[in-house]
């Protein structure tokens, strides 16, 4: 092999890698900045890469991060009030995915519970996310997307929604003696169509908001209340990393991207950044040569 076909092979292959390593990973930092201790849970949707893993506790002002893979798709949620019982049965009062063990190994979470939604690298190769309250609300959540280009909106809820849930709604948990834990879906309470919006009501144009679809959309504007609330819910991003937030404040979440500014990677996941900078830099290396 001569060298200048051997120089042209290799820069064709560092281009190739390169483009390649654009929808690499990108990562999701779970925070907990709630007062008490929660177990996250993650779902991966049918036929999407499974992650490195499906739940883990965080204490109070704990981060973990994430590596997601490209193209994954799944829900991201808040486990409160956990135990493993005498039998060495894991399982918590909001949230359970009934897997027995911290990790929820492909269980989704029982309602009422808060959830991050996303399919990445969508349409367009655009991320799509949302915080929906459909299956009922467990705990204030939020969204923040990093270093993407496009809408990115934070979105989630704020409000400590238990506080003033509807009496009907309301679930209460013995083990935080007998106040609000969560608060139920109108559906899931009545198993109501037109709560629901299933049966005769299982269109857009059927399906109308109801009071306690209100009572969260008021509550919360930028996340889902009913299975039809996606004009003003669901959120677009390109090339982000995420975080997921629990309990956040308003004021902590101005912190939060505040901070990132001096860390946060301008374009695609630092992952793929990184990679595409060593590349870059051999890439540098060989023309020299
Ligand atoms: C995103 O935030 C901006 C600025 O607050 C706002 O003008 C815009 O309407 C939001 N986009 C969506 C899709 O809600
Ligand atoms: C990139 O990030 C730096 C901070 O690290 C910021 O000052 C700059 O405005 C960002 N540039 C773009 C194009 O977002």
């Amino acid at each position: 092999m001569t060298k200048p076909l051997l120089l042209h092979t290799t820069i064709t292959t560092l281009v190739l890698i390169s483009s390649l390593t654009t929808v690499l990973s990108s990562t999701f930092t779970l925070t907990n900045q709630c007062t008490y201790p929660i177990w996250t849970g993650l779902l991966s949707g049918a036929g999407t890469a499974p992650l490195p893993t499906t739940g883990f506790p965080l204490q109070p002002s704990q981060s973990n991060a994430v590596e997601i893979p490209p193209g994954w798709s799944g829900r991201i949620w808040g486990r409160t009030l956990c135990s493993t019982d005498a039998t060495g049965r894991f399982s918590c009062v909001t949230g359970d995915c009934g897997s027995g063990t911290v990790e929820c190994n492909g269980a989704g979470a029982a309602p009422p519970t808060t959830l991050a939604e996303f399919t990445l690298n969508g349409a367009n190769g655009m991320d799509f996310y949302d915080v929906s309250l459909v299956d009922g609300y467990n705990l204030p959540m939020t969204v923040l997307p990093q270093g993407g280009t496009g809408g990115c909106n934070i979105t989630g809820c704020f409000t400590d929604l238990n506080l003033n849930c509807p009496s009907e709604l309301r679930l209460t948990g013995a083990s935080d003696g007998g106040g609000s834990v969560a608060c139920r879906s109108a559906c899931e309470a009545f198993a109501d169509p037109k709560y629901c919006c299933s049966g005769a009501y299982s269109t857009p144009q059927t399906c109308s908001p109801s009071s306690y679809s209100r009572y969260f959309k008021t509550a919360c504007p930028t996340a889902y209340s009913y299975a039809y609330d996606d004009g003003t819910s669901t959120f677009t991003c390109s090339n982000a990393n995420y975080v997921v937030t629990f309990c956040p404040t308003p004021a902590n979440s101005r912190k939060t991207t505040g901070l990132d500014q001096s860390t946060q990677d301008n374009g695609s996941g630092s992952l793929a950044k990184d990679f595409n900078m060593v590349i870059a830099f051999i890439l540098m290396i060989v023309l020299r040569l």
